[in-house]
């Protein structure tokens, strides 16, 4: 039987005080999120019960219960306020995915603060305008990383607290650095948790635009609901399930589905702080029997690349339930699941803004192969005209999706930065930015994105970003970034670049180009490819044409050119 049952039942009866009910939400003591995901499970009498099983990068094992996960971030909270940090204060994690990070998470909304999670791999300028743009008082993170923290602290004066979590006294700590150990700390066993309301933010995930500065995305404690429920009926979480999310914490599926999903049902989760292989994935899998698993795409097509053969070599007979987000899942990656591992993965479509996942395929419904599935009860989802943002028929033509605004784990603005955030609704609709159709049936097919951000394994790339980053080498005099299609990856970054007088393409150049942008920004942003070029499409206004260029990547009509310089 299915948490969610009949889907066709569920949307009728639906009201999201569903959610409310099982979380006796009117008569919790607080609101707060880090409560829910811990205090209240060991109250349900689930202290014991694993909360987090897991692996690192060496081998090693780690276990603890929601006791532990309730008592480490008690602790972490504690250290935090003792600092002086407090309620609406801005926290940035900037970790692997350690324990700490999982903890942390919960001891920074324990506090009231605003946590900000910053993917790892990010270079120091990535780190940089995002911790600016939040004016982040601290940054909980590890040895390794705290070199890119200290590049930027002259630039940073917001940044009081540099707290390391595995300092091990070999080198000198400097300026406005700060040790925090877990396991040589006293376990706080009574906290005051603050007392956050319904509306109280919680979240700020940085998200990446075409033009501008990368986006903060701001949640309130309320999208527990959201997140609750949604990690129930589509992720379909059971009390004896071993759950693995694949994501990294610093983005949002690694925290609305790989932190309160999971926990504020009191659900075990695993987690592997480790490179990716189908092998090490797999292992991973048998080893501690994992019984749902939500990942995306790209390793979808990267375990379908490993083979048929390598999968007859484990025993993944744990696994019932498969779920995928953050790209298109092609048919073929569904139909091959469910040749190899028996089940299908269903896709779910969601965003950094929603919160939570807005369209999907349910356990039980019949999946179709390619489609995103149908809208979340209590979601109104339709299609509508790019340019007077009313609904198209059904079945119809290509539109943009629209949502009808007032979900719980909905953004509640961009940071700082209102005048976006009301760009985003049209004509009473919440329009996230992408374009597909509706079937007779009622099941929405992803076509594409409607900007030029870049979505390459899952992750959104600003063309913008990397343009400004190249501009900053010595070599480069102007660039156009575009997408080019990968076989794996579905997009990857291309940039097209003009050189200084003195630089010659070469291989060399190309790669002292990729290696500026990979320390800057991240691996995910490094263009794969670097075309040298002796001048750019342009309009009559000097703006570049990157439509143009994408158009040649993609082998599409390119369309009206009136406006090309060259046809003056
Ligand atoms: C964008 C959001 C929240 C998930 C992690 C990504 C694309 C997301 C799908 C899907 C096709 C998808 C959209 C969306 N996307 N899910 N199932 N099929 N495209 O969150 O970084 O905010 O990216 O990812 O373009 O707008 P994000």
């Amino acid at each position: 039987m299915t948490n969610i049952g009949s889907y066709d039942e569920r949307l009728e009866a639906f009201c999201w005080s569903i959610a409310e009910e099982e979380l006796d939400y009117s008569d919790a003591e607080t609101k707060n999120i880090g409560w829910y995901c811990s205090d209240r499970i060991c109250r349900m009498g689930k202290s014991g019960k694993p909360a987090l099983i897991w692996e690192g990068h060496d081998g090693t094992m780690k276990q603890y219960t929601f006791n532990d996960v309730r008592l480490a971030s008690n602790t972490i909270g504690n250290f935090l306020k003792n600092l002086g940090l407090k309620n609406e204060d801005r926290v940035c994690l900037f970790m692997d995915k350690i324990p700490e990070l999982y903890f942390s998470f919960l001891g920074v909304l324990k506090i009231g603060a605003i946590v900000q999670p910053l993917f790892s791999a990010f270079g120091d300028e990535s780190l940089h305008v995002r911790l600016a743009n939040a004016e982040t008082k601290a940054i909980i993170t590890q040895r390794k990383h705290v070199g890119k923290v200290r590049r930027i602290l002259d630039q940073s004066p917001y940044l009081k607290h540099i707290i390391i979590v595995d300092y091990d006294g070999k080198h000198p700590l400097r300026e406005r650095e700060i040790v925090f150990n877990l396991e040589e700390s006293i376990p706080v066993e009574e906290f005051d948790i603050f007392p956050v309301n319904t509306e109280s933010p919680s979240v700020l995930h940085y998200t990446s635009g075409t033009t501008g500065q990368p986006k903060g995305v701001k949640h309130v404690h309320y999208s527990l609901i959201s997140q609750y429920l949604t990690t129930k009926w589509v992720l379909d979480l059971q009390d004896d399930d071993r759950y693995w999310c694949t994501a990294d914490p610093g983005w949002v599926t690694g925290t609305s589905y790989g932190i309160i999903g999971p926990w504020s049902l009191g659900v075990t989760q695993c987690v592997l702080d480790k490179g990716f292989s189908a092998e090490n994935w797999y292992q991973f899998i048998e080893k501690y029997n994992i019984s749902v698993w939500y990942s995306a795409p790209t390793a979808i097509r990267s375990l379908m690349k490993a083979g048929d053969e390598i999968v007859k070599k484990y025993n993944l007979s744990s696994l019932r339930h498969l779920a995928s987000v953050g790209e298109p899942l092609n048919a073929e990656a569904v139909i091959w699941s469910e040749k190899v591992y028996g089940l299908p993965f269903l896709d779910t479509y969601w965003q950094t803004e929603t919160g939570s996942i807005m369209i999907s395929n349910f356990p039980g419904m019949p999946i179709r192969p390619g489609s995103m599935g149908k809208p979340f009860p209590g979601i109104v989802g339709t299609i509508v005209n790019t340019k007077s943002f009313e609904p198209l028929e059904i079945p119809g033509d290509i539109g943009l999706i629209a949502f009808k605004p007032g979900w719980p784990a909905m953004m509640r603005n961009y940071w700082n930065n209102e005048e976006t955030y009301q760009s985003k609704f049209k004509n009473g609709w919440y329009i996230p930015g992408d374009r597909a159709r509706l079937d007779s049936d009622g099941y929405f097919w992803f076509v594409g994105r409607d900007d030029d951000v870049i979505n390459t394994a899952g992750h959104l790339v600003s063309p913008f970003e990397v343009e400004s980053a190249l501009l900053e080498t010595e070599q480069v005099a102007e660039s156009a970034v575009v997408s080019k299609p990968d076989e794996i990856n579905m997009e990857v970054v291309k940039a097209f670049v003009t050189l200084k007088p003195g630089f010659t393409p070469s291989p060399d150049t190309e790669l002292k180009i990729m290696n500026y942008i990979r320390k800057k920004l991240s691996p995910l942003a490094m263009p794969q490819e670097i075309e040298f070029v002796k001048s750019l499409p342009k309009t009559r206004s000097g703006k570049i044409m990157r439509r143009l260029l994408h158009a040649q990547e993609w082998g599409e009509e390119i369309g009206d050119t009136s406006t090309l310089e060259d046809e003056d």
